[in-house]
This record gives structure tokens, sequence and C-alpha cells, in this order.
């Protein structure tokens, strides 16, 4: 149903045990995801976006990384409060998630075949080997792969990184799922393949009509890709609105600074992108109050004091800043 929220993510708090101590890296951390909707997830390497996805998916790597406190529920079930068993009828099954890299998630030793007819026999346990592998090759048709029969039979180190890709597009949608987390899925990618499996992933979210969690560090992707963008800065969310409002009417200091480091096709050649000066602090020295503040022309005296709420400024666009009405 359009409109339902299917995923709430609300304050939530994750980190690492390190051997300097316990490091937090989301801090409150809330969004949420409407059904059949995209909601890009968009900031810069290490701000906590992989983090968030795998503490949805339950795949903090154990025993170091732990959620602390906060909430995710999935159509209002609390998913941190659910027994491991009926966690797993929801991770990889209602809501799957897609990797950067697809070599992290497929089995190198393994022909691409027999890992997708166990993901389908994991989904559908009474099906036949032959209802599987007649399903493995539909897969494997739908993400639009050549000669599927034949690649059932190739390992995954024959396949290029756009048919990885695509192959673990077909094992996450062998569930239909109805959330697919998709965590930088064209980075490692070359910018032609990249608009292929940008093209497909918008294909299979029409016809299946599934929402997406789409994590990126690329603005240009939220906006060919996103309905919605939250933009994460060192495990915080500082700004999020509808896509068309934010590219607007961006303004935390941030996200301006990230729009301006944009290339844009009308610029001369070889003007110099607006890179904001400075670094993301380290997580166990993160500033008090705002955590920009470093880095931030705005900055005053007061944005040391707390960490600032993320606050309405118009319908549906909330900011952290204790300085977003002046900038509005
Ligand atoms: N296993 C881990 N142990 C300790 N710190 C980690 C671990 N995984 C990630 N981190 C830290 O968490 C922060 C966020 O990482 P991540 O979510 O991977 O960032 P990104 O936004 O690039 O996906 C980084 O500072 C990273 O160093
Ligand atoms: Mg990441």
């Amino acid at each position: 149903m359009a409109g339902e929220i299917l995923l709430e993510v609300e304050e939530l708090c994750a980190g690492f045990d390190t051997e300097d101590g316990y490091v937090r890296v989301l801090d409150h951390v809330s969004f949420s995801l409407e059904a059949g909707s995209t909601l890009g997830l968009v900031g810069e390497s290490g701000c906590g976006k992989s983090v968030t996805a795998l503490s949805i998916m339950g795949l903090l790597p154990h025993p170091a990384g732990r959620v602390e406190s906060g909430s995710i529920r999935f159509r209002g079930r609390e998913l941190l409060e659910l027994s491991s068993e009926e966690f797993r009828s929801v991770r990889g099954k209602r809501i799957a998630m897609i990797f950067q890299e697809p070599m992290t998630a497929l089995n190198p030793v393994h022909r691409v075949g027999s890992q997708l007819t166990e993901a389908i026999r994991l989904h559908q346990p009474g099906v036949s080997t032959e209802g599987a592998r007649a399903r493995a090759v539909q897969l494997l048709s739908r993400v639009e792969i050549p000669e599927p029969d034949h690649r059932l039979r190739e390992y995954p180190h024959e396949l290029s990184g756009g048919m990885r890709q695509r192959v673990m597009i077909a094992m996450a949608l062998s569930s239909s799922p109805d959330i697919l987390i998709a965590d930088e899925p064209t980075t490692a990618l070359d910018v032609t393949i990249q608009a292929q499996i940008l093209d497909l992933l918008r294909e299979l979210q029409n016809d299946t009509g599934m929402a997406i969690l789409f994590i990126t560090h690329d603005l240009g992707v939220v906006a060919e890709m996103c309905a919605v963008v939250a933009v994460m800065y060192a495990g915080r969310i500082v700004e999020d609105a509808q896509v068309e409002q934010m590219f607007a009417h961006p303004i935390h200091p941030y996200t301006r600074g990230l729009l301006n480091s944009i290339p844009r096709l009308d610029s001369t050649p070889k003007t110099e992108l607006n890179i904001i000066p400075g670094v993301v602090p380290a997580l166990n020295e993160m500033p008090s109050g705002c955590r920009f503040r470093n880095r931030c022309e705005f900055a005053r005296s007061r944005c040391a004091e707390a960490a600032p709420e993320l606050r309405a400024v118009a319908t549906g666009h909330r900011v952290a800043c204790v300085r977003a009405s002046e900038f509005v």
C-alpha cells in the first residue's frame, strides 16, 4: 500500500567495542521508508551508512558491533526484540540486501546456479530440484542476464563485475522482498555498467513495488533514483527532504557543501570543484554539539553547546542546524 511506512528507524545508536573502549558510530539516527518508495541515504565514506544497513539486517560483526539503543520497526514490528528465529523470517526474506562488492556475498567455490537455487530453497523449502532450477533461470532472465542456462554453470569469478551484481540482485529478489537495501551497489562499477544497473533496479521496482533503501555517497545517483533523501554526517542525519526540495533548497551547510561539490555539465572544464574544507572528525574525537561545526563556515559558539535536533523547516523537510531558520 503506497504511503504505508514499511521501515521505521528511530533514535538508533550503534557502534563497536575497540581496544580503546566502545565507540558510538550511529548517534540517534532516525528515518522512515514508505512502501514502494526509494529513500537515499547519502554521506561521505565512513559516516555510518553501511553500519546503518547492517544494523537493520542484524549483520553487525559479532561480538564487537552492537546496537545500543533505539528502534528498528518493520511493518510496526520491533526487529531488535525478535528472537533470532523470528528475525530469520524477516532478514533476507522481507528485507534483502545487496552490497558494493558482490564477491563478499557470493561464494567463490560454488557455481552461480547452486548458490541461487540454495537461496530459492531457503525461501521455498518444498520446491523440487527442477522447480528451483526453473526459478533460477527465470530470476537470471529477470535481471537481464543473457544465456541464463549457461551462466548458472559458471563460477562467480568468471563473471564481470556488472554480471556479478546482477546475480546478487537475482538472489535478493528470490524471496520477493518488500524492501531492498542497496549499499553502494554501483560504486565499484564503471559508468556505463552503473547506469545499466540503476535502470534495472528502477525497472524491478516498477514491476514488484518493492521499496529501496539506496545507500550512496553520490548525490547524482540520488537525484536519479530516489524520492526522498537523508543526508548523513559523522553518524547523524543532518537533513532530510523530498529529493526535489533538497536539490532546490538545501539548508544544512554540509548538504550545501556536498551539492556544490557535484561537477556540473554546464561548468567550464577543469574548474575546481568546491570541496568542503577539512576532514570528518575521528570517532573518538567528535566535537561537542554539532559534529560539522569544525568544517562549517557558518559556525557560532552556540554550535558547540548541544547536538542540534532535526527540526522541520517546511513540510517533510527537516534540518539539524541551530541556524537553519536563517538559511531558509
Ligand atoms: N568492524 C568495525 N570495527 C570498528 N569500527 C568500525 C567497524 N566497521 C565500521 N567501523 C567504523 O564505523 C564508521 C562507519 O563505517 P561505515 O558505516 O562502514 O561507513 P560508510 O558510510 O562508508 O558505509 C567508520 O568510522 C568505521 O571506521
Ligand atoms: Mg559503506
